[in-house]
Protein backbone atom coordinates (compact mmCIF):
# COMPACT_ATOMS: atom_id res chain seq x y z
CA UNK A 1 0.00 0.00 0.00
CA UNK A 2 1.33 3.35 -0.99
CA UNK A 3 1.72 5.79 2.04
CA UNK A 4 -0.91 8.98 2.23
CA UNK A 5 0.60 12.08 2.71
CA UNK A 6 -0.17 15.66 1.83
CA UNK A 7 1.71 16.40 -0.99
CA UNK A 8 -0.04 20.39 -0.62
CA UNK A 9 -1.02 22.27 2.77
CA UNK A 10 -2.30 25.66 2.52
CA UNK A 11 -2.82 27.03 6.15
CA UNK A 12 -4.04 30.73 6.78
CA UNK A 13 -3.25 32.17 3.64
CA UNK A 14 -4.77 35.73 3.29
CA UNK A 15 -4.24 38.72 0.52
CA UNK A 16 -4.63 41.91 0.25
CA UNK A 17 -5.09 43.35 -3.43
CA UNK A 18 -3.87 47.59 -3.09
CA UNK A 19 -6.21 49.35 -5.64
CA UNK A 20 -7.18 53.29 -5.88
CA UNK A 21 -10.13 52.57 -4.28
CA UNK A 22 -8.38 51.35 -1.25
CA UNK A 23 -7.63 48.05 0.36
CA UNK A 24 -9.34 44.90 -1.33
CA UNK A 25 -9.11 41.84 1.69
CA UNK A 26 -9.38 39.31 -0.76
CA UNK A 27 -8.01 35.71 0.58
CA UNK A 28 -9.18 35.79 4.48
CA UNK A 29 -7.12 32.97 6.09
CA UNK A 30 -8.18 30.27 3.73
CA UNK A 31 -6.97 26.61 4.39
CA UNK A 32 -6.64 23.82 2.23
CA UNK A 33 -5.11 20.46 1.52
CA UNK A 34 -4.57 17.83 -1.07
CA UNK A 35 -3.20 14.81 -0.94
CA UNK A 36 -0.75 13.04 -3.87
CA UNK A 37 -3.22 11.74 -6.03
CA UNK A 38 -5.83 13.39 -5.07
CA UNK A 39 -8.57 15.09 -7.49
CA UNK A 40 -9.68 18.46 -5.23
CA UNK A 41 -12.70 20.72 -5.68
CA UNK A 42 -12.85 24.00 -5.19
CA UNK A 43 -16.41 25.76 -5.47
CA UNK A 44 -17.76 28.90 -5.09
CA UNK A 45 -19.12 31.71 -7.16
CA UNK A 46 -18.10 33.77 -9.49
CA UNK A 47 -15.12 36.69 -7.47
CA UNK A 48 -15.00 34.64 -4.26
CA UNK A 49 -11.29 33.82 -4.88
CA UNK A 50 -10.74 30.82 -6.47
CA UNK A 51 -8.31 32.08 -9.03
CA UNK A 52 -6.75 34.14 -6.70
CA UNK A 53 -5.61 30.76 -4.42
CA UNK A 54 -4.82 29.24 -7.61
CA UNK A 55 -2.28 32.26 -8.74
CA UNK A 56 -1.02 31.88 -4.98
CA UNK A 57 0.00 28.40 -5.37
CA UNK A 58 2.03 29.10 -8.37
CA UNK A 59 3.17 32.75 -6.98
CA UNK A 60 1.69 35.35 -9.42
CA UNK A 61 0.44 36.46 -6.49
CA UNK A 62 2.15 36.96 -2.83
CA UNK A 63 -0.36 36.37 -0.28
CA UNK A 64 0.38 38.67 3.01
CA UNK A 65 0.22 35.72 5.57
CA UNK A 66 0.22 32.17 5.47
CA UNK A 67 2.18 29.54 4.34
CA UNK A 68 1.80 27.08 1.26
CA UNK A 69 3.78 23.76 1.96
CA UNK A 70 4.42 21.53 -1.41
CA UNK A 71 5.90 18.22 -0.77
CA UNK A 72 8.47 17.70 -3.88
CA UNK A 73 9.07 13.75 -4.65
CA UNK A 74 12.32 14.94 -6.63
CA UNK A 75 13.58 17.31 -3.91
CA UNK A 76 12.50 14.85 -1.38
CA UNK A 77 11.71 17.53 1.17
CA UNK A 78 8.89 19.79 2.06
CA UNK A 79 8.72 23.70 1.06
CA UNK A 80 6.94 26.65 2.10
CA UNK A 81 6.34 28.31 -1.72
CA UNK A 82 5.61 31.38 -0.45
CA UNK A 83 9.21 31.70 0.93
CA UNK A 84 11.08 29.63 -1.08
CA UNK A 85 14.10 31.14 -3.02
CA UNK A 86 14.13 31.45 -6.91
CA UNK A 87 16.48 28.48 -7.25
CA UNK A 88 13.77 26.49 -5.49
CA UNK A 89 11.00 27.36 -7.00
CA UNK A 90 12.70 26.71 -10.44
CA UNK A 91 12.63 23.39 -9.36
CA UNK A 92 9.32 23.23 -7.95
CA UNK A 93 7.90 24.64 -10.57
CA UNK A 94 8.50 21.29 -12.77
CA UNK A 95 6.29 19.62 -10.24
CA UNK A 96 3.65 22.18 -10.03
CA UNK A 97 1.41 23.59 -13.42
CA UNK A 98 -1.65 25.53 -13.73
CA UNK A 99 -4.14 25.40 -16.54
CA UNK A 100 -5.37 29.28 -16.68
CA UNK A 101 -8.71 30.59 -16.57
CA UNK A 102 -8.26 32.55 -19.84
CA UNK A 103 -5.84 30.58 -22.56
CA UNK A 104 -4.46 33.99 -23.25
CA UNK A 105 -2.47 34.51 -20.20
CA UNK A 106 -0.09 30.92 -20.74
CA UNK A 107 -0.10 31.11 -24.51
CA UNK A 108 2.55 33.26 -25.92
CA UNK A 109 0.97 34.99 -29.01
CA UNK A 110 5.07 35.39 -30.92
CA UNK A 111 5.77 31.66 -30.96
CA UNK A 112 4.04 28.78 -32.72
CA UNK A 113 2.01 26.17 -30.81
CA UNK A 114 4.82 23.74 -31.97
CA UNK A 115 7.92 25.79 -30.12
CA UNK A 116 6.03 26.47 -26.81
CA UNK A 117 4.73 22.73 -26.70
CA UNK A 118 8.22 21.61 -27.31
CA UNK A 119 9.61 23.48 -25.23
CA UNK A 120 7.51 22.55 -22.12
CA UNK A 121 8.32 18.81 -23.11
CA UNK A 122 12.19 20.21 -22.91
CA UNK A 123 11.47 21.90 -19.56
CA UNK A 124 10.23 18.91 -17.51
CA UNK A 125 12.51 16.27 -18.89
CA UNK A 126 14.34 14.92 -16.05
CA UNK A 127 17.49 14.48 -18.73
CA UNK A 128 18.27 15.08 -22.31
CA UNK A 129 15.87 14.38 -24.57
CA UNK A 130 16.53 13.95 -28.33
CA UNK A 131 14.52 16.19 -30.95
CA UNK A 132 12.57 13.66 -32.95
CA UNK A 133 11.45 12.10 -29.20
CA UNK A 134 10.21 15.81 -28.22
CA UNK A 135 8.07 15.87 -31.87
CA UNK A 136 6.77 12.58 -31.07
CA UNK A 137 5.38 13.68 -27.27
CA UNK A 138 4.66 16.38 -29.09
CA UNK A 139 2.30 14.95 -31.13
CA UNK A 140 1.05 12.20 -28.84
CA UNK A 141 0.05 15.25 -26.51
CA UNK A 142 -2.28 16.83 -28.97
CA UNK A 143 -3.65 13.79 -29.59
CA UNK A 144 -4.47 13.44 -26.16
CA UNK A 145 -6.47 16.32 -25.91
CA UNK A 146 -8.59 14.85 -28.98
CA UNK A 147 -6.95 18.17 -31.27
CA UNK A 148 -6.99 16.39 -34.46
CA UNK A 149 -4.41 17.25 -37.62
CA UNK A 150 -1.30 17.75 -35.00
CA UNK A 151 0.95 18.26 -37.48
CA UNK A 152 -0.79 21.56 -38.72
CA UNK A 153 -1.39 22.90 -35.33
CA UNK A 154 2.01 22.43 -34.25
CA UNK A 155 3.42 25.25 -37.29
CA UNK A 156 0.41 27.60 -35.53
CA UNK A 157 0.06 30.15 -33.92
CA UNK A 158 -1.82 30.83 -31.37
CA UNK A 159 -4.06 33.95 -33.35
CA UNK A 160 -5.00 31.00 -36.06
CA UNK A 161 -6.43 28.64 -33.34
CA UNK A 162 -9.91 28.97 -31.82
CA UNK A 163 -10.63 29.75 -27.79
CA UNK A 164 -11.56 26.28 -27.49
CA UNK A 165 -8.37 24.85 -29.56
CA UNK A 166 -6.08 27.28 -27.29
CA UNK A 167 -7.64 26.02 -23.84
CA UNK A 168 -6.87 22.61 -25.10
CA UNK A 169 -2.94 23.53 -26.16
CA UNK A 170 -3.02 25.11 -22.67
CA UNK A 171 -4.01 21.32 -21.60
CA UNK A 172 -1.58 19.64 -23.24
CA UNK A 173 1.02 21.81 -22.08
CA UNK A 174 0.43 21.72 -18.62
CA UNK A 175 0.03 17.44 -19.33
CA UNK A 176 3.35 17.07 -21.08
CA UNK A 177 5.03 18.54 -18.04
CA UNK A 178 4.12 15.55 -15.97
CA UNK A 179 3.15 17.73 -12.69
CA UNK A 180 2.58 16.06 -9.48
CA UNK A 181 0.27 19.02 -9.08
CA UNK A 182 -2.25 20.70 -11.67
CA UNK A 183 -4.29 23.79 -10.85
CA UNK A 184 -7.28 23.31 -13.64
CA UNK A 185 -8.89 26.89 -13.51
CA UNK A 186 -12.65 26.56 -15.32
CA UNK A 187 -10.50 24.38 -17.94
CA UNK A 188 -13.62 23.46 -19.84
CA UNK A 189 -15.56 26.37 -19.39
CA UNK A 190 -14.59 27.48 -23.30
CA UNK A 191 -15.30 24.35 -24.64
CA UNK A 192 -18.29 22.96 -26.22
CA UNK A 193 -19.93 19.96 -23.65
CA UNK A 194 -18.95 16.76 -25.70
CA UNK A 195 -15.04 18.20 -25.85
CA UNK A 196 -15.76 19.20 -22.43
CA UNK A 197 -16.64 15.57 -21.18
CA UNK A 198 -13.17 13.87 -23.14
CA UNK A 199 -11.60 16.02 -21.03
CA UNK A 200 -13.21 15.44 -17.79
CA UNK A 201 -11.99 11.89 -18.79
CA UNK A 202 -8.54 12.64 -19.55
CA UNK A 203 -8.05 14.58 -16.63
CA UNK A 204 -9.20 11.32 -14.74
CA UNK A 205 -6.88 9.06 -16.34
CA UNK A 206 -3.93 11.07 -15.86
CA UNK A 207 -4.51 11.44 -12.21
CA UNK A 208 -5.13 7.68 -11.87
CA UNK A 209 -1.59 6.86 -14.43
CA UNK A 210 0.60 9.50 -12.85
CA UNK A 211 -0.49 10.09 -9.45
CA UNK A 212 -0.89 13.86 -10.01
CA UNK A 213 -3.14 15.40 -7.92
CA UNK A 214 -5.74 17.80 -9.36
CA UNK A 215 -7.14 20.68 -7.82
CA UNK A 216 -10.19 21.68 -9.95
CA UNK A 217 -11.60 25.33 -9.53
CA UNK A 218 -14.92 25.77 -10.99
CA UNK A 219 -18.35 27.04 -10.32
CA UNK A 220 -19.94 24.49 -11.86
CA UNK A 221 -21.04 22.12 -9.34
CA UNK A 222 -21.96 18.97 -11.80
CA UNK A 223 -18.22 19.12 -12.81
CA UNK A 224 -17.22 19.19 -9.46
CA UNK A 225 -19.45 16.09 -8.45
CA UNK A 226 -17.71 13.90 -11.62
CA UNK A 227 -14.56 14.41 -10.88
CA UNK A 228 -13.28 15.89 -6.85
CA UNK A 229 -12.77 13.20 -4.80
CA UNK A 230 -13.61 16.24 -2.37
CA UNK A 231 -14.24 19.20 -2.42
CA UNK A 232 -14.00 22.61 -0.54
CA UNK A 233 -16.52 25.56 -0.84
CA UNK A 234 -15.66 28.97 -0.74
CA UNK A 235 -17.53 32.38 -0.36
CA UNK A 236 -16.06 36.24 -0.19
CA UNK A 237 -12.41 34.63 0.06
CA UNK A 238 -13.39 32.01 3.02
CA UNK A 239 -13.48 28.46 3.24
CA UNK A 240 -16.94 27.77 4.49
CA UNK A 241 -17.07 23.59 4.48
CA UNK A 242 -15.04 20.75 3.10
CA UNK A 243 -16.45 17.04 2.72
CA UNK A 244 -15.85 14.43 0.59
CA UNK A 245 -18.22 14.50 -2.52
CA UNK A 246 -20.66 12.04 -1.91
CA UNK A 247 -21.53 14.23 1.12
CA UNK A 248 -21.26 17.21 0.09
CA UNK A 249 -23.82 16.55 -2.07
CA UNK A 250 -25.68 14.15 0.80
CA UNK A 251 -25.66 16.16 3.55
CA UNK A 252 -24.51 19.73 3.01
CA UNK A 253 -24.66 21.56 6.11
CA UNK A 254 -23.50 25.44 5.67
CA UNK A 255 -25.97 27.50 4.67
CA UNK A 256 -24.02 28.69 1.62
CA UNK A 257 -23.49 25.72 0.38
CA UNK A 258 -27.14 24.56 1.01
CA UNK A 259 -28.19 27.65 -0.75
CA UNK A 260 -25.20 26.84 -3.64
CA UNK A 261 -27.06 23.34 -4.37
CA UNK A 262 -30.35 24.39 -4.56
CA UNK A 263 -29.38 27.11 -7.11
CA UNK A 264 -28.45 24.36 -9.74
CA UNK A 265 -30.79 24.63 -12.56
CA UNK A 266 -32.03 21.91 -13.42
CA UNK A 267 -32.94 20.33 -16.68
CA UNK A 268 -36.31 18.91 -16.15
CA UNK A 269 -37.79 22.02 -15.69
CA UNK A 270 -39.59 23.83 -13.19
CA UNK A 271 -38.76 27.57 -13.92
CA UNK A 272 -35.98 29.78 -13.13
CA UNK A 273 -34.97 28.40 -9.27
CA UNK A 274 -34.52 31.36 -6.65
CA UNK A 275 -30.89 30.77 -6.23
CA UNK A 276 -29.50 33.14 -2.67
CA UNK A 277 -30.66 36.42 -3.01
CA UNK A 278 -27.52 39.26 -2.52
CA UNK A 279 -24.21 39.53 -3.58
CA UNK A 280 -20.37 38.81 -2.04
CA UNK A 281 -19.56 41.71 0.38
CA UNK A 282 -17.26 44.75 -1.04
CA UNK A 283 -13.61 43.21 0.12
CA UNK A 284 -13.06 47.00 0.77
CA UNK A 285 -14.73 46.16 4.48
CA UNK A 286 -16.17 42.81 4.54
CA UNK A 287 -17.73 41.83 7.81
CA UNK A 288 -14.43 40.34 10.24
CA UNK A 289 -16.71 37.75 11.01
CA UNK A 290 -18.50 34.81 8.51
CA UNK A 291 -18.79 36.99 5.41
CA UNK A 292 -21.66 35.07 4.25
CA UNK A 293 -23.79 36.56 7.45
CA UNK A 294 -25.13 39.41 4.88
CA UNK A 295 -26.95 36.86 2.58
CA UNK A 296 -27.46 33.93 5.61
CA UNK A 297 -30.81 33.00 6.49
CA UNK A 298 -29.29 31.15 9.42
CA UNK A 299 -27.63 34.50 10.93
CA UNK A 300 -27.22 35.03 14.61
CA UNK A 301 -26.09 38.65 16.06
CA UNK A 302 -22.37 37.26 16.20
CA UNK A 303 -22.21 35.68 12.61
CA UNK A 304 -20.43 39.42 11.42
CA UNK A 305 -17.83 40.30 14.27
CA UNK A 306 -16.46 36.47 15.35
CA UNK A 307 -15.58 34.51 12.68
CA UNK A 308 -16.80 30.92 13.34
CA UNK A 309 -14.02 28.40 14.11
CA UNK A 310 -13.71 25.20 11.42
CA UNK A 311 -15.58 22.26 13.60
CA UNK A 312 -15.34 18.70 12.65
CA UNK A 313 -18.82 16.85 11.78
CA UNK A 314 -16.52 14.01 10.97
CA UNK A 315 -13.08 12.99 9.93
CA UNK A 316 -13.26 14.37 6.46
CA UNK A 317 -15.91 17.19 6.87
CA UNK A 318 -15.85 19.83 8.40
CA UNK A 319 -17.60 23.77 8.39
CA UNK A 320 -17.35 26.52 9.74
CA UNK A 321 -20.71 27.85 10.74
CA UNK A 322 -22.33 28.80 14.57
CA UNK A 323 -24.91 26.42 13.36
CA UNK A 324 -22.86 23.49 14.51
CA UNK A 325 -21.13 24.65 17.76
CA UNK A 326 -18.21 26.76 18.41
CA UNK A 327 -18.75 30.09 21.07
CA UNK A 328 -17.61 33.46 20.03
CA UNK A 329 -14.31 34.19 21.29
N1 LIG B 1 -4.70 41.68 -9.37
C1 LIG B 1 -5.82 42.06 -8.79
N2 LIG B 1 -5.98 43.34 -8.38
C2 LIG B 1 -7.11 43.72 -7.75
N3 LIG B 1 -8.15 42.90 -7.49
C3 LIG B 1 -8.06 41.64 -7.87
C4 LIG B 1 -6.89 41.14 -8.55
N4 LIG B 1 -7.09 39.82 -8.81
C5 LIG B 1 -8.31 39.51 -8.33
N5 LIG B 1 -8.89 40.60 -7.77
C6 LIG B 1 -10.22 40.65 -7.11
O1 LIG B 1 -10.28 39.56 -6.21
C7 LIG B 1 -11.60 39.03 -6.18
C8 LIG B 1 -11.52 37.53 -6.43
O2 LIG B 1 -11.14 37.32 -7.79
P1 LIG B 1 -10.89 35.87 -8.41
O3 LIG B 1 -10.51 36.07 -9.82
O4 LIG B 1 -9.94 35.15 -7.53
O5 LIG B 1 -12.34 35.21 -8.29
P2 LIG B 1 -12.88 33.82 -8.87
O6 LIG B 1 -13.48 33.10 -7.72
O7 LIG B 1 -11.80 33.14 -9.62
O8 LIG B 1 -14.04 34.30 -9.85
P3 LIG B 1 -14.53 33.68 -11.26
O9 LIG B 1 -15.38 32.48 -10.91
O10 LIG B 1 -15.35 34.77 -11.85
O11 LIG B 1 -13.32 33.34 -12.05
C9 LIG B 1 -12.41 39.80 -7.21
O12 LIG B 1 -13.15 40.79 -6.54
C10 LIG B 1 -11.35 40.42 -8.09
O13 LIG B 1 -11.81 41.63 -8.64
MG1 LIG C 1 -11.54 32.64 -11.59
Amino acid sequence: MTQEHDLLRITDLQVDFNTFEGCLHVLDRVSITARMGEKVGLVGESGCGKSTLGRCIVRRVRPVAGEIIFWSERLNNVEDIVSVTDSIWKQLRKQIQMIFQEPGAAINPVFTVGDQLRAAIRFSAPTHIGKSQIQRRAIELLQEVQLSDPERIMSSYPFQLSGGMQQRICIAMALGVQPSLLIADEPTTALDVTIQEQILRLFNDLVSYHRTAVIFITHNLGVVREIADRVYVMYAGQVMESATTDELFENPMHPYTRGLISAVPKLTGGGIIEGIPGHIPSYLDPPTGCRFCTRCPDVVPKCDEVRPPIGSINASHEVACFLYGGEAS
